[in-house]
Parts: C-alpha cells; structure tokens; sequence
C-alpha cells in the first residue's frame, strides 16, 4: 500500500489553486525517481508560480517559496494568513463577463480581496497567463469558463501547507543565504529561449534575459558548494546547454505544450532538466 503523507492524513492534501504558464504537473510522474534517495533537509522553490512541485512534495521540513511576481506572492501570505476571508470574498464573486471587467478594474487595498481578486481572475480569464500592461495592469480578458472558481476545501488545505514556510517576494538570488547543506533547491526559471532555436520569446510579466540565465548558473554554482541539491528545468535549447553544461546529470524530457490558446505553439516541446542529485533512472 502506498504511504500516506501527513497532508493526507490530516486532510484532503492541497494542490496547486491557480493556473501557471510553465506549471510543471507534468513534472510530477518524474518526481520519484529524481528525488536523492537519502532524503533532503530544506526545501526551497525560488520561481513559485503555480507551486505544482511544491504542492506535489509537501516536504515535511521548512519550505522557502518565492517568486519576482509580488501580487502572487501576496496572495500566497494571504492565503497562509487567513484562508476563510478570501473565500468569503470569492464567495461574493460571479463568473460573469460584466462583473469579471468591474472586479478586474477595482483598486483594492485589503489583502484579502486582492488574494480574492488574484485568484477569481486566474480562474475565469481566458488563460492562465499572468499578463499585465505598460500601467502594471492586468489585461486578460474574460474566459467563458464554467468551472467553479472557489476551491473551498483546496484554499484550506493550501493555506495549512502554507504554514511552515517562509513566503518572501523577489528576485531568486534572494534564496542563496538560505540555502544550506543537503537542502533541495527546485528551479524552473521562464523558459525564454524559445524551443525551435529562432531567438527569444516573451511570455511574462518580465522578460528573463540571457544574463539572468548566467545569474542562474552561478547561483547554481553556489548551490554545489554548500552541498546542497538542485534541479533546474529548462528550454532545450542549445544557448542553455552551454550554460548550464556544469558535468551534472542531463535528462531531456518530451511533453505536451499545454499553455498558449489558440497560436501555433501547441504540440510537443522538449525540455531538459540538469541536476547533481545521482539516484539511477
Ligand atoms: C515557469 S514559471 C514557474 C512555474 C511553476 N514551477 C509552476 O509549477 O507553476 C516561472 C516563474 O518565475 C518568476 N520569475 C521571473 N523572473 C524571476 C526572477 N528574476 N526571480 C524570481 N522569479 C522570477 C515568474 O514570475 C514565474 O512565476
């Protein structure tokens, strides 16, 4: 019989609650056997996003979840903080195209209606992509779902795994002094370079340039000396190859590109995943 987690046993264990460009589900089925068979100390996951690796682990010591996006990672705290006044917000919501453009125009200031806001707003636009205008606004427009968007039982579960971690909005070099021996450091930057090796792609809020890629690699590099773990994803590409080329294990994975609507990025992309944990596949 398959162990339990303590998130199961105490609940319905939390999953991810927002839709994310780049979210790595599909990186789930591949956990187990990249994990170090002898177990990890902290746990940290400076491009959060949707968390689907995070959500997917639980890990049982201390989390440190991050991200640049300061509006997700407030509503991140939020949730931690006080789960049932978002959901009383969200509750007041309705999946209406009037009422989505009035709520995604209002300026709020208590954190739990912008928590609300964030998600009733990724949950009824018509992508998951976090997409906002020269003004910081946020331009999505309205998604004719039908899916519920209060997760009632979900938020209270990710608000309890919220608990033990450490939130913090910013730039993933913030992680570093964290980072101690043997901890496991989860990395999945934008995937800027684009997969057909025809130049760069945009698809965030802010643009993850060739120098942060290197910034990266040395944070990499910093990661090894402490004698901590990392598993980095990454475009197959062959710009990242070159970067990240450090006599680390290299898989290449094959995946159904599921974000993106209606344009012709859809299909199969690859993407590689470089780590130094040496578990046999
Ligand atoms: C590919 S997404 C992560 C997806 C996540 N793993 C999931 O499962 O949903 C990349 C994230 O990096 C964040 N980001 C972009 N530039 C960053 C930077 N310099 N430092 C930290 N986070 C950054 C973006 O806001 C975005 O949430």
């Amino acid at each position: 019989m398959e162990k339990k987690s303590t998130a199961e046993i105490k609940g319905t264990k939390a999953k991810p609650f927002l839709r994310w460009a780049g979210g790595k589900k599909w990186l789930q089925k591949h956990l187990n056997s990249l994990l170090p068979t002898s177990g990890f100390n902290n746990y940290h996951e400076p491009f959060l996003g949707g968390g689907a690796m995070f959500f997917s682990l639980q890990p049982s010591n201390k989390a440190f979840l991050s991200d640049l996006n300061n509006d997700l990672i407030a509503t991140y705290q939020t949730l931690k903080i006080d789960a049932s006044e978002v959901i009383k917000e969200l509750k007041k919501y309705k999946n209406e195209e009037d009422f989505y453009y009035e709520i995604r125009d209002k300026k709020y200031r208590n954190s739990a209606r912008l928590a609300a806001k964030f998600i009733y707003l990724n949950q009824t636009s018509f992508n998951g992509i976090y997409r906002v205008n020269l003004r910081g606004e946020y331009n999505v427009p309205f998604g004719y779902r039908t899916k519920d968007f209060v997760e009632t039982e979900n938020l209270l579960s990710v608000s309890k795994t919220l608990k033990s971690a450490t939130i913090f909005n910013g730039d993933f070099e913030l992680a570093t002094d964290n980072i101690k021996k043997k901890d496991l450091v989860f990395l999945d930057p934008p995937y800027t370079v684009s997969h057909n090796d025809n130049g760069f792609i945009k698809y965030n809020q802010k643009l993850f340039s060739l120098e942060d890629q290197y910034r990266l690699s040395k944070l990499i590099d910093v990661v090894k000396s402490k004698g901590a773990y990392y598993i980095l994803t990454n475009a197959a590409h062959v710009a990242i190859d070159e970067i990240f080329e450090k006599g680390d294990r290299k898989l290449e994975l094959s995946r159904a590109n599921l974000i993106g609507g209606t344009n012709a990025q859809r299909g199969h992309t690859k993407e590689f995943i470089f780590t130094n944990i040496e578990n046999e596949l």
